[in-house]
């Protein structure tokens, strides 16, 4: 069979491509040329026929030729189309010059960037993210936090229970109280030394209110070593506060009871609002107090050790627990939780 003629085929194409004067008839070309039973198929066909040396060259040849007809049959679709849409517009009675409306740009909730600039003053100390599920068990929701049944610190913490067949505390399941279930999932994972923070969304039932929610965040925090003291406990959360609410912040350590800490802590600040200057009786954020409750936190009590196999004799710790609108209420003076939930952008665009 006799080799194509590359220069004769192009030639035609050519004439062929520049008389087309729609974009059905560069369609039509298309089909003749691309097409299943078009000139490319023939083509490739007779390469069958040929010594394998010319098969590799005139096959070359071949996909040369039809990658310039494929380019130049789109080239010439999109200049038809865009005489057609350039028509469009002329007959269209749209302005399109008008200007639009305002568009305002989406950014994160009050509370997420709140908590952001938490885990970032965390991090640059050296904590790691820790995660926990938000459905937990009984177990590690109270048990190994030291608060076993009937323990009365449940009181505080009546939550939503999910129904299970068993009463057996590793399988209740109930909607966590508190990021501290994290501190005892972290440490049956690792052994020490453990520095984590666990941020996320917490559940209790409480009639809703300007200070209370059903649904709101902490953020947890845990250090395991040995010789861990209550100075680090305090060195780490004032340099926290400070970093989160600036120098001038005072903070005074009152002792509390929770079951998983000894001693435990309450942590307050002085008022961000008033200053604890003269006007401080009319105070609307500390009510005259002077000072703000922020966190509870405490050393790691021995028994939460031994229910995660940890040796309270060798290792000590501390933990500590912020409520993220509470420090999201206090940096901003807001006075009433709920306008975080309500979802109102005059609200939220104030941020
Ligand atoms: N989990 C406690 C609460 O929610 C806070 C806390 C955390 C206290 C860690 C001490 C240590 O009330």
């Amino acid at each position: 069979m006799t080799l194509p003629n590359f220069n004769e085929l192009e030639k035609k194409f050519f004439e062929k491509i520049q008389g087309v004067q729609t974009l059905d008839e560069t369609e039509a070309i298309r089909q003749e040329y691309l097409g299943r039973k078009g000139i490319f198929s023939a083509l490739v066909d007779n390469l069958k026929a040929l010594p394998p040396e010319e098969k590799q060259k005139t096959g070359k040849d071949v996909n040369t030729f039809k990658t310039m007809v494929l380019d130049r049959i789109n080239q010439k679709k999109s200049e038809f189309e865009l005489k057609a849409l350039e028509e469009t517009l002329k007959k269209d009675k749209i302005d399109w010059t008008l200007p639009s409306y305002p568009f305002m740009p989406g950014k994160s909730h009050p509370l997420t960037q709140v908590m952001g600039e938490l885990t970032d003053i965390f991090q640059g100390m050296g904590f790691e993210i820790a995660e926990g599920p938000e459905i937990e068990t009984d177990e590690n929701n109270f048990g190994a936090l030291n608060i076993p049944d009937g323990h009365p610190a449940r009181d505080m913490h009546d939550t939503f229970y999910i129904h299970s067949a068993t009463d057996d505390p590793g399988s209740k399941l109930i909607l966590r109280t508190h990021t501290s279930p994290v501190q005892i999932r972290v440490m049956r994972e690792q052994k020490p030394p453990v520095r984590i923070i666990a941020p996320g969304k917490v559940y209790r039932h409480e009639a809703v209110d300007a200070t209370h929610s059903s649904v709101f965040h902490q953020i947890e925090g845990l250090v395991v070593d040995k010789n861990i003291s209550f100075a680090d406990l305090k060195g780490t959360l004032e340099m926290f506060t400070q970093r989160f609410f600036g120098k001038n912040v005072q903070t005074r350590f009152r002792p509390s009871y929770f079951p998983f800490v000894e001693p435990g802590v309450e942590v307050d600040i002085s008022c961000t609002i008033c200053h604890q200057k003269e006007t401080h009786p009319h105070c609307p954020v500390c009510k005259g107090k002077g000072w703000l409750e922020m966190l509870g936190a405490g050393m790691v009590h021995p028994n939460v050790f031994k229910a995660v196999d940890y040796d309270p004799e060798v290792y000590t710790g501390f933990a500590f627990g912020i409520g993220i609108e509470r420090v999201a209420m206090i940096r901003y003076g807001i006075t009433d939780m709920r306008l975080f939930y309500e979802n109102h952008l005059d609200f939220l665009s104030q941020f």
